[in-house]
């Protein structure tokens, strides 16, 4: 993708920032935040940060109406604050959405949006295809799912080209690190104290961890191929870590001392997760990142980076 008018919602936020570092080298890149959960420091030189909130439709119409591409990440996206608030969640993430399609009616660009293996719930036939029923388990799951069911309406109704984006449990530098945050963040900073790692259950529950700059690819993948305008993939790496294994390799990568120690399970979460990502590989999307490759450059970044937050 070269010499276009990219815009980022969410774009001083983790995968969004990630988004703009690579593509604010051959284009133009417009960033929408208005700093919710996301950090000015994250945005890259020569992309302009407008901070706009996406529920405001005024204050972005311009800005999505002139744009070529529109990589929308910015949410809600804590599932135990979506359980506390939904109306909230509700409003930035289906609101905020719905808002976006509407601009880009106005205008000529293509939507690729931030959706989450969240749409399927608990759902035991994996490797999960994008097939499956929806039956998401948090209001995060339920406006995730909707908000694709808007982006497919819109594709419809008016052909506006659109692609969801499936992520599972994505990781790398610059996850936030509040109490929300994913399990591999949450490890390496426990790690990087020598403090005891808490399992939630036996340590067997699974998940399918994909680095983030391999997110990124399969964002410039699927905006730049017309064969997935108005389509859904998964993007994840296809394989499967169960947690203890995941606690394991921390350790061994950080050099640290610390005990696993395994608590009551917590409800709500789902025991397995693995997807199918056969239909992202037919547009020629290939997990680049090991684990531990992933691994080794998230520890190398939160031990030079957040050193001062662990004191
Ligand atoms: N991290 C994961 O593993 C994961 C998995 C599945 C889906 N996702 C989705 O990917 C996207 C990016 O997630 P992330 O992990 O980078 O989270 P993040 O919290 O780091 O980024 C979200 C960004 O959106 C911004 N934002 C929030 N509300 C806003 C509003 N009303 N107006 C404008 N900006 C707003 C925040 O300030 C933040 O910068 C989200 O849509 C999330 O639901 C993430």
């Amino acid at each position: 993708m070269r010499n276009k008018l990219v815009v980022v919602t969410g774009g001083a936020g983790f995968i969004g920032s990630h988004i703009a570092w690579e593509l604010v080298k051959d284009n133009d890149v417009v960033i929408i935040d208005n700093l919710y959960t996301g950090k000015e420091e994250n945005v890259p030189p020569g992309a302009k940060l407008v901070k706009a909130d996406i529920r405001n439709y005024g204050s972005i119409t311009e800005l999505i109406g002139n744009a070529d591409y529109v990589f929308h990440e910015a949410a809600q996206v804590s599932v135990v604050e979506s359980i506390r608030d939904p109306v909230f969640t509700e409003g930035v993430n289906v609101l905020g959405t719905l808002n976006i399609l509407k601009a880009l009616l106005e205008g000529h660009g293509k939507l690729i949006f931030a959706s989450s293996a969240a749409v399927y719930g608990d759902n035991p036939n994996l490797p999960l295809r994008e097939t499956e029923r929806p039956r998401p388990l948090s209001p995060y799951g339920v406006t995730k799912a909707t908000a694709e069911e808007y982006l497919r309406v819109y594709h419809e109704l008016y052909g506006l080209p659109i692609v969801a984006l499936r992520y599972f449990n994505v990781f790398g530098p610059r996850q936030g690190l509040n109490q929300y945050a994913g399990v591999i963040s949450i490890f390496i900073n426990r790690a990087l104290k020598n403090e005891p790692l808490v399992i939630f259950g036996d340590g067997k529950q699974t998940r399918d961890f994909i680095y983030v700059k391999d997110v990124v690819r399969a964002n410039i993948l699927a905006a730049e191929s017309r064969r997935a305008n108005g389509r859904v993939f998964n993007v994840a790496s296809g394989r499967q870590t169960t947690v203890l294994e995941l606690a394991r390799k921390v350790i061994e990568i950080v050099g640290a001392n610390s005990p696993i120690v395994f608590d009551k399970p917590r409800p709500g979460d789902i025991r397995h997760s693995l997807a199918d990502i056969g239909e992202i590989k037919r547009l020629g999307f290939e997990p680049e990142w090991s684990l531990e490759e992933g691994l080794k450059k998230t520890v190398e970044w939160y031990s030079k980076t957040e050193g001062e937050e662990r004191k």
